[in-house]
This record gives C-alpha cells, structure tokens and sequence, in this order.
C-alpha cells in the first residue's frame, strides 16, 4: 500500500490524474475501471483538460464502471451512466462501444451480473480500478457485510449509503434501493488499484479502513493487501492518522 498526500482536492485530483495518464500513455488500449461520486470528478476534469491540449488519447482506452444504480436509464440524470457521459466520456476521444456499465434497466439480476463478469473476463481484467471510499467503508457498493461478495452482483444500500446519496436526488425515497456492483474479487484482481479521498468527512473511515483490521465489515480494507494498491488523500483526509 502507497499513500500519496495531497495539499488539498484539486492537488489530490492532479496526483491521480497523473497516475491514469500514465497508464493510458503506457497502454493505449488498456482497461479502466472507473468510478462516479464527488471525489473522482475533479481527477476526470484534469484528464479533459490533458486531452483536450493534446496529451492523453482515449481511442483505444476501454472501460468498466463500477456500479449502476437498479431501475434507472442512461436518460435518468442519477444514473451513474449519465454521470459518466456528463463529466467524462462526452469530453474525450473514447470509443463508445469501449465503454461498459452495468444495465440498471436489466430485472434478471443473473443475467445481467453473469454478462458484467464475462466483459471483465473477455477484456482480460482491469489494468488499473479507481475508487472512491464510502462513509461506511464501502467500495463500489459492497456494503459492510459479514463476508467479501466476489463478482458482480445486486445489493440492497444500506442505510447509511441512502442517507449519503439522497443529496443526489430531490427526495429521499427516490433513492434506488438496489444496485449492481462489482464485487471484491473483481476489484481485488486489478492490476493497479487507485483511490481517491477528500476531506475531513472521511478521515475516520480511512483510518479504520487502511490501518485497522482487514474485515468485510469495512469493506474497503482489503485493499490493504491489494499487490498494487495507491491511496491519494488530501491532508483533511490523512489528519486522523
Ligand atoms: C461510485 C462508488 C462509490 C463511491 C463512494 C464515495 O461509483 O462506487 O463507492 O466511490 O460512495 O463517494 P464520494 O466520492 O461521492 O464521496
């Protein structure tokens, strides 16, 4: 595990916009697992504005999203899918076939979990996961639970989840209830992991998560013994260590 210390968000943004640019420049065709949330969008901003003046080309760039919220469409403006296209794909050069998320309109949830794992099999695995990290130690939308759930599947958001996404939406009970995510086995055999975290709103977290013990119930904590594991944070972050 390496942690790099940001001065503040847009430093942390830079930092891990850096490390994506290299992978991308190193691999043209590589596999990003990509995340949405408040804490990556300043990072996508800096990879705009690198492809824009020319630095970065995401031609043959494929990727996969984490995780898709149950019950809305690309059209729906809190669907992850939407957040993507809004603050990332509709700015850069990526092939639109290239890009994959879970199908949030999809009811059989097998069906859909059973095709999200075999794109992730079929393209070779994940070169590099960014992530970000939930209140409640979650990753992607693996929940603090009992035990590690391993590929793709549909979960039912915790309270705590809810509650940290309804600013999202004009009312709480428009909150999806469910989601498809991927699980830990999926992110745990990226390549190179990387997370971002801001704020002092996370500080707790990220000490239970990357100096406690490793336990589901703080999912994020695996990534402790991820092979290839780069948390940037900014110093409200890391001011509980
Ligand atoms: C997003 C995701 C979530 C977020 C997490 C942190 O695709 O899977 O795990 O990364 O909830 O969200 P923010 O960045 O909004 O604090």
């Amino acid at each position: 595990m390496r942690i790099i210390e940001a001065k503040n968000y847009d430093h942390m943004s830079r930092q891990a916009a850096n490390i994506i640019s290299a992978q991308v420049i190193l691999k043209p065709d590589c596999v990003l697992g990509l995340a949405t949330g408040s804490s990556p969008i300043g990072t996508y901003k800096q990879l705009i504005d690198w492809y824009n003046k020319g630095d970065i080309d995401f031609s043959l760039v494929r990727t996969v999203n984490l995780d898709e919220y149950c019950g809305l469409d690309g059209s729906n403006d809190q669907s992850y899918r939407y957040f993507m296209h809004n603050n990332f794909f509709d700015h850069i050069n990526i092939n639109p076939d290239n890009i994959n998320i879970p199908d949030g309109k999809n009811e059989n949830a097998e069906e859909e979990c059973k095709r999200y794992n075999d794109i992730i099999k079929s393209m070779g695995g994940i070169d590099l996961q960014l992530l970000g990290l939930g209140p409640n130690g979650h990753i992607g939308f693996n929940e603090p639970a009992d035990f590690f759930s391993m590929d793709t599947h549909k979960v039912s958001l915790t309270d705590a989840t809810i509650q940290a996404n309804k600013r999202f939406f004009e009312k709480e009970e428009d909150v999806p209830r469910f989601a498809y995510t991927m699980g830990i086995r999926n992110i745990m055999q990226a390549e190179r992991v990387l997370m971002v975290v801001s704020g002092k709103s996370k500080a707790k977290v990220v000490k239970e998560a990357f100096f406690g013990d490793v336990t589901p119930k703080v999912p994020a904590s695996i990534l402790q013994v991820h092979k290839n594991f780069t948390l940037v944070a900014d110093e409200e972050a890391l001011s509980e260590l």
